[in-house]
């Protein structure tokens, strides 16, 4: 439990860091407020500061200015040790354009080039199947900068001749580079599993296989195997439990990643932090999107949220105060408190509050805790 989620190199802690916040649409900000309550909270507690930004962009401000963010927000971003971010996408505003004029410019300008979610169960969360999933423990690791989202292609013709061209991207330098850092996290004695679906994309798919091949023989000690998506899929749901640091393409590990988190109860629940480890550049954001079916209820689940706080926090080197966070969430949820989509009766802010209160129960040493 005790283990951190990404392979980054911690730095030595600076005890100061400048966040910039991008709550986004929907559920985004409701869900970043409370995550940043509780960093700030645990982070406090423990003697450091954050900074923190608010960057108003999103749906809003594409609604002001036709753009998802300004045209020097690149730039902007690129000065702070981390960005916490919440999701975006609005019923009013295209997909493509809140995705593409936000989130996936960010991830590239950045280069961050995984993506890693992990996957874990909790006691006491209720879940829609019976499968047993008290060990699943998954990372899933998934390339962030191109493969399938590398939006290259067009469409021509408005007529019955329509066509569209999508093009996926895949460099060696990209498949390796990803490969290599979901090698380096399962040397803690966890496996490898590669997942390609080379039978069918027989020139992308076949160049991933023979780089994880020649990544897996360079750590001889990490068990390894290839692994098609579709089986995968189905091997996800049915022994879960066999997956431990899962390296996926850009649209595989998105897919995979909300597969895992419907399997540990649900979508609110799952972290995952974007990184460029040799740059030390980070975005963190929960896996989910903007949930415009609950937003403005106050009953999404923060914890997706929180924990990628928590993420940020092992990433700025003050992995101690995250695993404190950790602690919390694994207790108030096996406790049984929790939002409506896992079975609780709690709003937003309550169950966040319930997580704070557990941090200021560990601060207190045991033999002062009032009888
Ligand atoms: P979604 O992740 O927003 O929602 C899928 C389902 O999960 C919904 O039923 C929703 O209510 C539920 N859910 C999501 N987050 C939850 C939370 N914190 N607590 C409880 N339930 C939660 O995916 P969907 O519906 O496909 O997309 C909605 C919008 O979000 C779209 O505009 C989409 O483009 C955008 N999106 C943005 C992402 C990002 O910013 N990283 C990622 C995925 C989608
Ligand atoms: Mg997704």
């Amino acid at each position: 439990m005790e283990r951190a989620e990404t392979a980054a190199e911690s730095p030595t802690p600076p005890r100061r860091h400048r966040v910039c916040v991008i709550a986004g649409d929907g559920v985004g900000p409701e869900v970043v407020r409370q995550g940043l309550r509780v960093v700030n909270a645990a982070s406090r507690a423990d003697g450091a500061t954050l900074d923190v930004e608010e960057l108003p962009w999103g749906a809003n401000y594409y609604r002001e200015t036709g753009r998802m963010m300004p045209p020097d927000a690149l730039r902007i971003v690129e000065e702070f040790d981390a960005i916490y971010f919440g999701a975006v996408g609005s019923p009013d505003v295209p997909d493509d354009v809140s995705v593409w004029g936000l989130l996936m410019p960010i991830r590239k300008h950045l280069d961050l080039y995984v993506n890693v979610r992990p996957i874990r169960a909790f006691r006491g969360v209720r879940r829609p199947h019976t499968a047993p999933i008290e060990n699943v423990d998954i990372s899933i690791v998934r390339e962030n900068t191109e493969g399938e989202y590398a939006n290259i292609g067009g469409r021509v013709y408005a007529d019955e001749r329509e066509m569209a061209i999508q093009t996926s991207v895949f460099t060696r330098r990209g498949i390796a580079r990803v490969l290599e850092y979901g090698f380096r996290l399962a040397t803690d004695g966890r496996g490898v599993q590669s997942v390609t679906k080379s039978n069918a994309l027989a020139h992308s798919m076949t160049l991933w296989d023979e780089v994880a091949s020649d990544t897996a023989a360079r750590y001889p000690g990490v068990p390894f195997e290839r692994i098609h998506v579709d089986a995968a899929a189905y091997r996800m749901i049915v022994a879960p439990e066999t997956f431990q640091v899962v390296i996926a393409s850009n649209l595989f590990g998105d897919i995979l990643s909300d597969l895992g988190a419907g399997l540990i109860g649900s979508l609110g629940l799952a972290a995952s932090a974007n990184l460029n480890p040799e740059e030390s550049r980070g975005l963190f954001e929960p896996i989910h999107g903007s949930a415009p079916d609950i937003a403005g209820r106050g009953i999404a689940n923060p914890v997706g949220a929180i924990l990628s706080g928590a993420m940020m926090l092992d990433f700025l080197g003050d992995s101690s105060v995250a695993d404190g966070i950790r602690r919390a969430v694994a207790q108030v949820l096996e406790g049984g408190a929790g939002t409506p989509d896992i079975g609780g009766e709690c709003g937003t802010v309550e169950l966040a509050d319930e997580i704070v209160s557990a941090m200021h129960r560990q601060e207190v040493p045991s033999q002062e805790v009032p009888s």
